[in-house]
Protein backbone atom coordinates (compact mmCIF):
# COMPACT_ATOMS: atom_id res chain seq x y z
CA UNK A 1 0.00 0.00 0.00
CA UNK A 2 1.46 3.04 -1.26
CA UNK A 3 -1.35 5.48 -1.25
CA UNK A 4 -1.12 8.69 0.42
CA UNK A 5 -3.68 8.65 3.79
CA UNK A 6 -4.28 12.34 3.29
CA UNK A 7 -6.44 11.62 -0.16
CA UNK A 8 -7.70 8.05 1.40
CA UNK A 9 -9.97 10.29 3.47
CA UNK A 10 -11.95 11.73 0.28
CA UNK A 11 -12.52 7.94 -0.95
CA UNK A 12 -12.54 6.17 2.55
CA UNK A 13 -15.98 6.45 3.09
CA UNK A 14 -15.69 4.62 6.48
CA UNK A 15 -14.25 8.13 7.97
CA UNK A 16 -17.07 10.04 9.58
CA UNK A 17 -16.05 14.12 9.81
CA UNK A 18 -18.04 16.11 12.08
CA UNK A 19 -18.67 19.25 11.25
CA UNK A 20 -19.41 21.44 14.50
CA UNK A 21 -21.22 24.92 13.87
CA UNK A 22 -22.26 27.26 16.70
CA UNK A 23 -24.99 29.17 15.64
CA UNK A 24 -26.67 32.56 17.06
CA UNK A 25 -29.05 33.87 14.42
CA UNK A 26 -28.19 32.14 11.26
CA UNK A 27 -30.69 31.63 9.42
CA UNK A 28 -29.98 33.31 6.49
CA UNK A 29 -26.43 31.58 6.09
CA UNK A 30 -26.98 27.58 6.99
CA UNK A 31 -28.81 26.59 3.40
CA UNK A 32 -25.42 28.21 1.55
CA UNK A 33 -23.53 26.64 4.42
CA UNK A 34 -24.55 23.44 3.72
CA UNK A 35 -24.26 23.98 -0.16
CA UNK A 36 -21.00 24.76 0.23
CA UNK A 37 -20.25 21.95 2.37
CA UNK A 38 -21.50 19.24 0.16
CA UNK A 39 -19.74 20.65 -2.65
CA UNK A 40 -16.28 20.12 -0.81
CA UNK A 41 -16.72 16.92 0.69
CA UNK A 42 -16.64 13.97 -1.02
CA UNK A 43 -16.52 12.00 1.89
CA UNK A 44 -18.93 11.69 4.31
CA UNK A 45 -19.94 14.51 7.15
CA UNK A 46 -22.27 14.88 9.49
CA UNK A 47 -23.29 18.80 10.28
CA UNK A 48 -23.94 19.01 13.84
CA UNK A 49 -25.58 22.83 14.43
CA UNK A 50 -25.77 23.95 17.98
CA UNK A 51 -28.20 26.77 18.27
CA UNK A 52 -28.88 28.90 21.48
CA UNK A 53 -32.73 29.46 20.69
CA UNK A 54 -32.03 31.80 18.21
CA UNK A 55 -34.77 34.11 17.93
CA UNK A 56 -34.39 34.31 13.78
CA UNK A 57 -35.51 30.58 14.16
CA UNK A 58 -32.12 28.99 13.09
CA UNK A 59 -33.11 25.76 14.39
CA UNK A 60 -36.24 25.62 12.30
CA UNK A 61 -34.13 26.21 8.92
CA UNK A 62 -31.42 23.31 10.11
CA UNK A 63 -34.14 21.28 10.82
CA UNK A 64 -35.55 21.58 7.72
CA UNK A 65 -32.08 20.88 5.90
CA UNK A 66 -31.99 17.68 8.34
CA UNK A 67 -34.74 16.39 5.58
CA UNK A 68 -32.16 16.44 3.15
CA UNK A 69 -28.68 16.71 4.27
CA UNK A 70 -26.63 15.09 7.18
CA UNK A 71 -27.74 17.66 9.19
CA UNK A 72 -28.11 17.32 12.84
CA UNK A 73 -29.80 20.34 15.59
CA UNK A 74 -28.65 20.76 19.10
CA UNK A 75 -30.96 23.35 20.74
CA UNK A 76 -29.53 25.02 24.09
CA UNK A 77 -32.19 27.33 25.90
CA UNK A 78 -30.40 30.04 26.46
CA UNK A 79 -26.87 31.36 24.82
CA UNK A 80 -24.57 30.18 26.07
CA UNK A 81 -21.30 31.46 24.12
CA UNK A 82 -19.76 29.97 20.86
CA UNK A 83 -16.91 27.84 23.22
CA UNK A 84 -19.31 26.01 25.20
CA UNK A 85 -21.70 25.27 22.31
CA UNK A 86 -18.73 23.49 20.30
CA UNK A 87 -17.80 21.66 22.94
CA UNK A 88 -21.60 20.69 23.28
CA UNK A 89 -21.52 19.54 20.21
CA UNK A 90 -18.92 17.28 19.81
CA UNK A 91 -19.96 15.07 23.28
CA UNK A 92 -22.90 14.58 20.19
CA UNK A 93 -20.69 13.79 17.51
CA UNK A 94 -20.43 10.81 15.58
CA UNK A 95 -17.22 11.22 13.98
CA UNK A 96 -13.54 10.87 15.27
CA UNK A 97 -12.21 14.22 13.45
CA UNK A 98 -14.06 17.27 14.81
CA UNK A 99 -14.03 20.50 12.39
CA UNK A 100 -14.68 23.61 14.18
CA UNK A 101 -16.19 26.29 12.04
CA UNK A 102 -18.59 29.42 12.20
CA UNK A 103 -22.46 29.35 10.10
CA UNK A 104 -21.51 32.99 8.19
CA UNK A 105 -19.43 31.71 5.61
CA UNK A 106 -16.77 33.38 6.81
CA UNK A 107 -14.67 30.57 7.16
CA UNK A 108 -14.71 28.97 3.67
CA UNK A 109 -16.34 25.71 3.33
CA UNK A 110 -13.40 24.28 0.66
CA UNK A 111 -11.20 24.31 3.15
CA UNK A 112 -12.67 22.51 5.73
CA UNK A 113 -11.70 18.99 4.07
CA UNK A 114 -8.30 19.94 4.11
CA UNK A 115 -8.32 20.67 7.80
CA UNK A 116 -9.40 17.29 8.54
CA UNK A 117 -7.31 15.64 6.70
CA UNK A 118 -4.28 16.80 8.19
CA UNK A 119 -5.50 15.54 11.51
CA UNK A 120 -6.37 12.07 9.39
CA UNK A 121 -2.80 12.31 8.06
CA UNK A 122 -1.29 12.43 11.76
CA UNK A 123 -1.37 16.02 13.09
CA UNK A 124 -3.15 16.39 16.61
CA UNK A 125 -4.66 19.35 15.16
CA UNK A 126 -4.83 21.63 12.01
CA UNK A 127 -5.70 25.05 12.45
CA UNK A 128 -7.13 27.28 9.36
CA UNK A 129 -4.81 30.65 9.42
CA UNK A 130 -4.76 34.52 8.23
CA UNK A 131 -1.76 35.10 8.96
CA UNK A 132 0.19 32.63 6.86
CA UNK A 133 0.99 33.17 2.85
CA UNK A 134 -2.14 32.53 1.22
CA UNK A 135 -4.17 33.24 3.88
CA UNK A 136 -5.91 36.84 4.38
CA UNK A 137 -8.70 39.11 5.63
CA UNK A 138 -11.27 40.86 3.27
CA UNK A 139 -12.22 43.80 3.44
CA UNK A 140 -10.93 44.89 7.10
CA UNK A 141 -10.29 48.50 7.92
CA UNK A 142 -6.26 48.66 9.12
CA UNK A 143 -7.34 49.46 12.84
CA UNK A 144 -9.37 46.03 12.88
CA UNK A 145 -6.18 43.83 11.70
CA UNK A 146 -4.21 45.92 13.87
CA UNK A 147 -6.40 44.98 17.39
CA UNK A 148 -6.25 41.21 16.09
CA UNK A 149 -2.83 41.08 15.71
CA UNK A 150 -2.21 42.53 18.93
CA UNK A 151 -4.64 40.31 20.48
CA UNK A 152 -2.55 37.63 18.78
CA UNK A 153 0.69 38.87 20.06
CA UNK A 154 -0.92 39.12 23.60
CA UNK A 155 -1.88 35.65 23.51
CA UNK A 156 1.72 34.14 22.07
CA UNK A 157 3.48 36.44 25.11
CA UNK A 158 1.25 35.01 27.55
CA UNK A 159 0.19 31.80 26.37
CA UNK A 160 3.21 29.19 25.65
CA UNK A 161 1.53 26.23 24.30
CA UNK A 162 -0.47 29.14 21.56
CA UNK A 163 3.53 30.47 20.88
CA UNK A 164 4.12 28.45 17.11
CA UNK A 165 1.07 29.48 16.03
CA UNK A 166 0.66 32.41 13.41
CA UNK A 167 -3.13 32.61 13.99
CA UNK A 168 -3.91 31.63 17.72
CA UNK A 169 -7.45 33.56 17.36
CA UNK A 170 -8.36 31.43 14.64
CA UNK A 171 -12.49 29.59 15.24
CA UNK A 172 -11.70 27.14 12.16
CA UNK A 173 -9.96 24.16 12.96
CA UNK A 174 -9.53 20.14 12.93
CA UNK A 175 -8.67 18.40 16.01
CA UNK A 176 -9.84 14.64 17.46
CA UNK A 177 -13.33 14.88 18.51
CA UNK A 178 -12.21 12.83 21.99
CA UNK A 179 -10.24 15.60 22.91
CA UNK A 180 -12.65 18.17 22.43
CA UNK A 181 -15.21 16.45 24.34
CA UNK A 182 -13.04 16.68 27.41
CA UNK A 183 -12.12 20.41 26.98
CA UNK A 184 -13.57 22.91 29.72
CA UNK A 185 -14.07 26.33 28.23
CA UNK A 186 -12.26 29.77 29.93
CA UNK A 187 -14.12 31.75 28.11
CA UNK A 188 -16.98 32.36 25.67
CA UNK A 189 -15.45 32.76 22.26
CA UNK A 190 -11.72 31.31 22.23
CA UNK A 191 -12.57 27.67 21.86
CA UNK A 192 -8.84 27.13 19.99
CA UNK A 193 -6.74 28.70 23.10
CA UNK A 194 -8.20 26.20 25.72
CA UNK A 195 -7.93 23.11 23.09
CA UNK A 196 -4.36 24.02 23.20
CA UNK A 197 -3.78 24.15 26.57
CA UNK A 198 -6.21 21.52 27.57
CA UNK A 199 -5.37 19.07 24.84
CA UNK A 200 -1.79 19.63 24.07
CA UNK A 201 -1.47 18.82 20.45
CA UNK A 202 2.01 17.86 19.54
CA UNK A 203 2.00 17.90 16.02
CA UNK A 204 0.33 21.39 14.49
CA UNK A 205 -0.51 21.92 11.15
CA UNK A 206 -1.58 25.39 9.78
CA UNK A 207 -3.99 25.40 6.41
CA UNK A 208 -3.89 29.42 5.15
CA UNK A 209 -7.67 30.43 3.96
CA UNK A 210 -9.33 33.68 3.43
CA UNK A 211 -11.19 35.36 5.84
CA UNK A 212 -13.85 36.57 3.61
CA UNK A 213 -17.14 39.21 4.92
CA UNK A 214 -20.05 37.90 6.68
CA UNK A 215 -22.02 36.59 3.71
CA UNK A 216 -25.78 37.68 5.81
CA UNK A 217 -26.66 39.29 8.98
CA UNK A 218 -24.30 40.87 11.71
CA UNK A 219 -21.26 39.60 14.14
CA UNK A 220 -21.88 38.59 17.20
CA UNK A 221 -18.73 39.85 18.84
CA UNK A 222 -18.86 43.04 20.78
CA UNK A 223 -17.00 45.28 23.61
CA UNK A 224 -18.17 42.66 25.89
CA UNK A 225 -15.94 39.52 24.48
CA UNK A 226 -12.89 41.52 24.33
CA UNK A 227 -12.51 41.69 28.13
CA UNK A 228 -14.16 38.43 27.93
CA UNK A 229 -11.16 37.46 26.17
CA UNK A 230 -8.67 39.02 28.17
CA UNK A 231 -9.67 37.34 31.53
CA UNK A 232 -9.28 33.94 29.75
CA UNK A 233 -6.06 34.79 28.86
CA UNK A 234 -5.52 35.09 32.51
CA UNK A 235 -7.28 32.09 33.91
CA UNK A 236 -5.12 30.34 30.72
CA UNK A 237 -1.67 31.80 31.85
CA UNK A 238 -2.83 30.80 35.98
CA UNK A 239 -2.84 34.78 36.41
CA UNK A 240 1.06 34.58 36.06
CA UNK A 241 1.15 38.66 34.64
CA UNK A 242 -1.00 39.91 37.87
CA UNK A 243 0.86 37.55 40.24
CA UNK A 244 4.48 39.06 38.67
CA UNK A 245 2.78 42.88 38.85
CA UNK A 246 2.03 42.31 42.59
CA UNK A 247 5.36 41.03 43.10
CA UNK A 248 6.35 44.15 42.08
CA UNK A 249 4.77 46.47 43.96
CA UNK A 250 5.73 44.60 47.05
CA UNK A 251 9.22 44.73 46.20
CA UNK A 252 9.15 48.36 46.16
CA UNK A 253 7.98 48.14 49.63
CA UNK A 254 10.85 46.38 50.58
CA UNK A 255 13.08 48.60 49.02
CA UNK A 256 11.88 51.51 51.08
CA UNK A 257 11.52 49.53 54.73
CA UNK A 258 15.74 48.96 54.32
CA UNK A 259 16.17 52.78 53.17
CA UNK A 260 14.24 53.41 56.42
CA UNK A 261 16.70 50.59 58.68
CA UNK A 262 19.45 52.13 56.67
CA UNK A 263 18.95 55.08 58.03
CA UNK A 264 22.02 56.64 58.93
CA UNK A 265 23.85 54.79 55.67
CA UNK A 266 24.45 57.24 52.78
CA UNK A 267 22.21 56.86 50.22
CA UNK A 268 24.06 55.92 47.46
CA UNK A 269 25.09 52.80 49.39
CA UNK A 270 21.53 52.01 51.14
CA UNK A 271 20.09 52.68 47.78
CA UNK A 272 21.87 49.80 46.62
CA UNK A 273 21.04 47.47 49.05
CA UNK A 274 17.93 48.18 48.73
CA UNK A 275 17.41 47.74 45.21
CA UNK A 276 19.02 44.30 45.63
CA UNK A 277 16.80 43.48 49.04
CA UNK A 278 13.90 44.22 46.00
CA UNK A 279 15.46 42.13 43.50
CA UNK A 280 16.14 39.35 45.64
CA UNK A 281 12.38 39.13 47.20
CA UNK A 282 10.95 39.55 43.64
CA UNK A 283 12.69 37.08 43.16
CA UNK A 284 11.87 34.58 46.10
CA UNK A 285 7.94 35.29 45.80
CA UNK A 286 8.06 34.56 42.03
CA UNK A 287 9.85 31.32 42.68
CA UNK A 288 7.38 29.94 45.34
CA UNK A 289 4.37 31.68 43.89
CA UNK A 290 4.10 33.16 40.49
CA UNK A 291 6.09 30.55 38.88
CA UNK A 292 5.75 27.69 41.72
CA UNK A 293 7.47 24.74 40.60
CA UNK A 294 9.43 25.92 38.05
CA UNK A 295 13.29 27.57 37.66
CA UNK A 296 15.82 24.64 38.66
CA UNK A 297 18.66 25.54 40.96
CA UNK A 298 17.91 28.33 42.81
CA UNK A 299 21.11 30.17 42.81
CA UNK A 300 21.38 30.28 38.99
CA UNK A 301 18.16 31.33 38.52
CA UNK A 302 18.57 34.48 41.01
CA UNK A 303 21.43 35.16 38.70
CA UNK A 304 19.54 34.67 35.72
CA UNK A 305 16.80 36.99 37.39
CA UNK A 306 19.27 39.48 37.93
CA UNK A 307 20.33 40.02 34.23
CA UNK A 308 16.43 39.69 33.46
CA UNK A 309 16.12 42.52 35.60
CA UNK A 310 18.43 44.48 33.93
CA UNK A 311 17.26 43.85 30.75
CA UNK A 312 13.67 44.90 31.59
CA UNK A 313 15.34 48.47 33.46
CA UNK A 314 17.22 48.70 30.01
CA UNK A 315 14.32 48.54 28.02
CA UNK A 316 12.30 50.99 30.02
CA UNK A 317 15.13 53.14 29.56
CA UNK A 318 15.51 53.14 26.04
CA UNK A 319 11.65 53.31 25.51
CA UNK A 320 11.10 56.12 27.37
CA UNK A 321 14.05 57.76 25.50
CA UNK A 322 12.53 56.64 21.86
CA UNK A 323 9.47 58.09 22.90
CA UNK A 324 9.96 61.11 24.24
CA UNK A 325 12.69 61.87 21.31
CA UNK A 326 9.69 61.01 19.12
CA UNK A 327 7.54 63.85 21.01
CA UNK A 328 5.64 62.02 23.16
CA UNK A 329 5.24 64.15 26.33
CA UNK A 330 7.38 62.51 29.46
CA UNK A 331 5.32 61.24 31.91
CA UNK A 332 3.90 59.50 29.10
CA UNK A 333 7.06 58.12 28.02
CA UNK A 334 8.64 57.27 31.04
CA UNK A 335 4.78 55.34 31.95
CA UNK A 336 5.44 53.04 28.20
CA UNK A 337 8.86 52.45 29.39
CA UNK A 338 7.67 50.95 32.56
CA UNK A 339 5.67 49.28 30.59
CA UNK A 340 8.06 48.22 27.90
CA UNK A 341 9.72 47.33 30.87
CA UNK A 342 7.84 45.01 32.57
CA UNK A 343 7.27 43.27 29.48
CA UNK A 344 10.64 42.61 29.39
CA UNK A 345 11.26 41.33 32.13
CA UNK A 346 7.87 39.14 32.51
CA UNK A 347 9.17 37.36 29.16
CA UNK A 348 12.74 36.95 30.17
CA UNK A 349 11.20 35.77 33.68
CA UNK A 350 9.09 33.20 32.22
CA UNK A 351 11.25 32.11 29.51
CA UNK A 352 14.50 32.10 30.82
CA UNK A 353 14.73 32.39 34.70
CA UNK A 354 11.57 30.28 35.69
CA UNK A 355 11.63 28.30 32.56
CA UNK A 356 10.18 25.23 33.09
N1 LIG B 1 -24.48 28.68 19.89
C1 LIG B 1 -23.91 29.89 19.88
N2 LIG B 1 -23.93 30.63 21.03
N3 LIG B 1 -23.30 30.34 18.77
C2 LIG B 1 -22.75 31.57 18.79
C3 LIG B 1 -22.76 32.39 19.92
C4 LIG B 1 -23.39 31.87 21.11
O1 LIG B 1 -23.45 32.52 22.16
N4 LIG B 1 -22.10 33.54 19.63
C5 LIG B 1 -21.71 33.43 18.34
N5 LIG B 1 -22.09 32.26 17.82
C6 LIG B 1 -21.85 31.73 16.48
C7 LIG B 1 -22.27 32.63 15.33
O2 LIG B 1 -23.61 32.44 14.97
C8 LIG B 1 -21.30 32.19 14.23
O3 LIG B 1 -21.72 31.01 13.58
C9 LIG B 1 -20.03 31.88 15.01
O4 LIG B 1 -20.45 31.59 16.34
C10 LIG B 1 -19.03 33.05 15.00
O5 LIG B 1 -19.67 34.23 15.45
P1 LIG B 1 -19.40 35.63 14.75
O6 LIG B 1 -20.22 36.64 15.45
O7 LIG B 1 -19.59 35.53 13.27
O8 LIG B 1 -17.88 35.88 15.12
P2 LIG B 1 -16.74 36.64 14.29
O9 LIG B 1 -16.91 36.51 12.83
O10 LIG B 1 -16.64 38.02 14.81
O11 LIG B 1 -15.41 35.82 14.74
C11 LIG B 1 -15.25 34.47 14.39
O12 LIG B 1 -14.15 34.19 13.54
C12 LIG B 1 -12.89 34.51 14.08
C13 LIG B 1 -11.78 34.14 13.11
O13 LIG B 1 -11.69 32.76 12.87
C14 LIG B 1 -15.09 33.62 15.65
O14 LIG B 1 -15.06 32.25 15.33
C15 LIG B 1 -13.81 33.98 16.34
O15 LIG B 1 -13.65 33.16 17.49
C16 LIG B 1 -12.67 33.79 15.38
O16 LIG B 1 -11.50 34.31 15.94
MN1 LIG C 1 -18.33 35.76 11.69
Amino acid sequence: MTSDSSTDLVTNASVLISLIVPTYNEAENLPALVDGLRRAFSSPFELIVVDDSSPDGTADVARRLAETAPVRVIVRERRAGLSSAVVEGARHARGQIAVVMDADLQHPPEIAPLLAQRVWAGFDLAVGTRFKKGGGIEGWPLYRLAISKGAAALARLLIPEARGLSDPESGFFAVRTDCLRRVRPTGLYKILLDVLVQCRPEKIAEVPYVFRPRARGRSKLGLRHMADYVLQLMRLSGWRPLKFAAVGASGVGVAEGVLYALGGVPFHLSAAAALEASITSNYVLNRAWTFRGRGGSPLRGWAKYHAAVAAGGLANYLVANALYLAGVSKYLAYALGVLAGFVANYVLAERWAFKS
